[in-house]
């Protein structure tokens, strides 16, 4: 009954029960997969932060396994990230063994300083450096370290934020006990008052031999859909600092929905080919964190993507970030409906007498951008038709924008900034646009054009409303599959 609730995420990662934020510590060692997270022992606001953990051989089905490392006194462990210290440069291992050491953020109520802690028991029991804090620079507002391992100078990088003043200060180590500030970085044209939980990683650019080094940055505020979300830099990276090269106020975003927040990348991955980077987020946005309509549980992940970088000759070279689910997530599809034709009410027909109406499942489909508006809409209410709840993805040709709306989705009330109707930019590629559509019980994440844009949305419908119906002329072909649950 634990993953049962009408609102449990099915085959994304939720905690049994309490809050959680952030995605922390992404770090694979040993066959497994690390995920630690911002979390509340205790009640399902936040509050007492913890890094609360699980673990996944896969990716996708994910164990929960009791908090990693909790809250002392009245220092709370803040975002921060993990690494695996195969060198044992940090001198925690004995006997041979590999340390895992994670940097966080121990948040005082005035202070903010960076912290480590090391693990010799592949993450299930912690231990805090006696000589905490590892970086203090005496400041309210310090914090969310990400570090990782460069190997052309073969040391440790942290990349962390002054948040306030959307600063991002650059540290090595060569034993991640005693860091040497290296550059910083700003940006004018952010939009954002607020940085919180960086990221600093090289990606792979399509058809090339390239990487580029992509800055991720959380947006406390003034996202596109409102509240908090996702913008990136990509640039160069030097060893000591990061080098913009993207044009100023040529401002880009991770996500177009209103919850994508705090994502970041997994370190320490097997390498496979040219694989890009593997990243995680909070499906949630900070204007209702606190108050989505969810029990015993609050607070949700994304599906873990993997990010590509495309060079768009646009007319000037650009590097824009590509976005797709991992790999992993396809063993759980199941059975399809597949449909090609042009005819939409004969689809709609189709679709009912196939009795096609799931609960979670994987929509792809093919549109032609003509001129009328076409979509889809999911979690529709049959029994009030073209009045109940109903929560629709669209393409409007005439502003070249991919919409979700949410705004009859289901409860909405909680909080007024939670309804709406959120847009993306997104151009036909010979006259076409495909969309990717993931449908859990709460959420709705949305890849269009192979993930050159994505919208990421919460849902609260009604669990009897489960209703699929294609609007529009524009729809050359659709596949929808099940998704299987990851919990047992
Ligand atoms: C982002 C954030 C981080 C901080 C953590 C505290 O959601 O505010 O900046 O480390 O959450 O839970």
């Amino acid at each position: 009954t634990t993953y049962k609730q009408p609102y449990r995420p099915q085959y994304h990662f939720s905690t049994r029960a309490n809050w959680i934020n952030d995605p922390n510590g992404l770090v694979y060692y040993d066959g497994e997969y690390h995920l630690f997270y911002q979390y509340n022992p205790f009640d399902s606001h936040w509050g007492h932060m913890t890094w609360g953990h699980a673990i996944s051989r896969d990716l996708v089905h994910w164990q929960e396994l009791p908090p990693a490392i909790a809250e002392e006194g009245s220092t709370m462990i803040y975002s921060g990230s993990c690494v695996v210290d195969k060198a044992n440069t940090s001198g925690f291992g004995q006997a041979g063994q590999t340390p895992m050491v994670a940097i966080y953020t121990g948040a005082q109520p005035d202070k903010q300083s960076q912290h480590i802690a090391y693990s010799l028991d592949k993450g299930r029991t912690w231990t805090k450096y006696a000589g905490n804090p590892v970086i203090d620079l005496n400041r309210k507002d310090f914090r969310d370290p990400k570090v990782f391992w460069y190997e052309p100078t073969q040391n440790w990088v942290m990349v962390v934020l002054l948040p306030t003043d959307r600063k991002a200060l650059f540290y090595k180590s060569t034993n991640l006990k005693n860091w040497v500030k290296g550059g910083e970085f700003t940006a004018t044209d952010t939009p954002a008052t607020v940085w919180e939980c960086p990221d600093l990683v090289e990606v792979p650019v399509d058809g090339t031999m390239e990487r580029k080094w992509v800055l991720l940055l959380s947006m406390g505020n003034n996202a596109p859909a409102g509240g908090s979300g996702m913008q990136y830099y990509v640039g160069r990276f030097n060893g000591s600092t990061f080098i913009n090269e993207s044009k100023s106020g040529d401002l880009r975003y991770v996500d177009w929905g209103k919850d994508y927040y705090a994502a970041i990348t997994y370190n320490n991955l097997p390498r496979r080919g040219n694989r890009g980077a593997i990243s995680i987020g909070w499906m949630n946005n900070l204007q209702y964190a606190n108050d989505i309509p969810t029990t015993p549980f609050r607070g949700t992940m994304t599906l873990p993507r993997e990010l590509r970088l495309a060079k768009v000759q646009d007319p000037m070279v650009r590097y824009e970030l590509r976005q797709q689910p991992i790999q992993e997530l396809k063993p759980l599809l199941g059975t399809s409906f597949q449909w090609t034709g042009t005819d939409v009410a004969q689809l709609n027909e189709s679709l009912a007498s196939n009795n096609l109406t799931g609960d979670t499942y994987c929509l792809q489909l093919e549109l032609e951008a003509d001129k009328t508006g076409v979509g889809v809409r999911v979690k529709k209410e049959e029994a009030l038709p073209g009045k109940g709840e109903e929560t629709v993805i669209g393409y409007d040709p005439a502003k070249q924008q991919l919409y979700v709306d949410r705004s009859r989705s289901g409860q909405i009330a909680f909080k007024k900034e939670f309804s709406g109707r959120f847009t993306a930019p997104l151009k036909p590629q010979n006259g076409r646009i495909s969309l990717q559509i993931w449908v859990d019980r709460s959420s709705v994440e949305v890849f269009g054009n192979n993930g050159e844009v994505t919208l990421t949305n919460q849902i609260f419908p009604k669990p009897n409303s489960r209703g699929i119906e294609f609007f529009g002329s524009g729809l050359r072909s659709v596949l929808i599959r099940s998704v299987e649950p990851i919990w047992k």
